[in-house]
């Protein structure tokens, strides 16, 4: 996979074809689709080009891109990608190709839902010129759409964040956050972060606990980045703290975003989410969800027994991984190697723990009937 150099992150004009640029795009010169390598962030800037099915399998498992829409997006890509290589392959061969696609990371559902709305938006185009630009044109509306998604997600948690803004008088509304559900991980706005962007614009006081410190610190490198560099005030704290935050009332509101919700309500999430839920339920405050809808499995309804947690390498937890002077990506080993490690990389919070859904429908509580009530046509399903 080619990659560009070296760049300090601050001297980087944040566009693509002069607008702001997103974790994935499609490159119309090299036509191909590019994305942020995620790993090398905040501190480079690191664009890697998917040339081939290998390419986009190798970024979703190393998380070169990560986040559910995201990697579902990037899915999507894969199945252009798929065809790109091979225009005139057979449809058992494209299919084959998908569920390798499919199979690259267990726990996101959107995945498999982007992979399979490309491959239905292709399958059975007869020319292989247009069938590339079905794949193509499907997965750049996979993007937009949830870009939009987002966008709706912001304008319906508003409503959340200005009530108890509202309630305090205007003084500054303490969210937390776990992981990053932002536009690095959702194309733009982000999911959790959504609310947070649209009161931060209408000129609400917010201010943001931002953790997962161990095991990627997908919050202190990612999401406190997006942050920062919208000029939202916020914290960085290790992922144990927000229990003792909540107990000391420094905390209004907990929203997180999920990798796969099922159709009863069930979260998973990055691991810890669970943890938070508990602590915010002992505290009786608010714990949302923000989701859209490709994110929900409309097949399954325990999240405990039926959401695959994926097992990531342990290596992920015995090192902590980071970039030297250089630029270049280190990792400092931390336990004993002689001792065992597991990294779970998601939990389930059972729907009872979440106070509602945020999704680009509206707001909803996490039970089967109030989901389909949003989604009346997967009533079917
Ligand atoms: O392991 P990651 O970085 O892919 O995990 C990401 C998360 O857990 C996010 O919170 C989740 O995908 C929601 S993104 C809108």
């Amino acid at each position: 996979m080619m990659t560009d150099k070296f760049q300090p992150m601050e001297e980087i004009k944040m566009l693509v074809d002069n607008q702001q640029m997103r974790p994935i795009w499609f490159d119309g010169e090299k036509k191909i689709a590019r994305v942020i390598d995620q790993r090398m962030l905040p501190h480079k800037l690191v664009i890697a080009d998917l040339n081939t099915v290998d390419d986009v399998i190798y970024a979703i498992q190393e998380m070169f891109v990560r986040g559910a829409p995201l990697i579902g997006a990037t899915g999507a890509f894969g199945v252009y990608t798929a065809l790109l290589q091979n225009q005139t392959c057979t449809s058992e061969d494209l299919v084959r190709e998908c569920n390798r696609l499919k199979s690259a990371r267990p726990t996101a559902v959107n995945l498999a839902w982007g992979v399979d709305r490309v491959l239905e938006a292709c399958l059975n185009v007869n020319v292989p010129a247009d069938r590339l630009n079905a794949a193509r044109n499907e997965a750049l509306a996979i993007v937009e759409d949830e870009a939009e998604n987002c966008r709706q997600i912001g304008l319906h948690g508003l409503s959340i964040i200005q009530e108890i803004s509202r309630k305090k008088g205007g003084a500054p509304v303490n969210i937390l956050t776990h992981c990053n559900a932002g536009w690095l991980a959702c194309i733009e706005y982000g999911t959790a972060t959504a609310p947070m962007y649209t009161a931060f614009d209408q000129k609400i006081d917010i201010h943001v606990w931002v953790d997962e410190t161990r095991p990627l610190n997908q919050g202190s490198r990612l999401t406190a980045w997006e942050l920062g560099k919208h000029g939202i005030n916020h914290t960085i704290i290790t992922d144990n703290a927000g229990g003792h935050l909540m107990q000391h009332g420094m905390v209004d509101l907990v929203i997180v975003g999920t990798d796969r919700t099922t159709r009863s309500g069930d979260v998973a999430n990055k691991i810890g989410t669970y943890l938070k839920a508990l602590a915010a339920k002992d505290n009786n405050l608010p714990f949302y969800v923000a989701l859209p809808s490709s994110t929900i499995d409309w097949e399954i309804d325990n999240g405990i027994t039926d959401i695959p947690i994926e097992e990531r390498d342990p290596e992920e937890i015995q090192y902590v991984q980071g970039l030297d002077q250089a630029g270049n990506l280190v990792k400092v080993l931390v336990p004993p190697l002689s001792s065992p490690a597991a990294n779970h990389a998601f939990d389930v919070t059972p729907a009872r723990l979440v106070t509602g859904l945020i999704t680009e429908r509206g707001i909803c509580r996490a039970t089967r009937e109030d989901i389909l009530a949003l989604f009346p046509e997967k009533r079917a399903t």
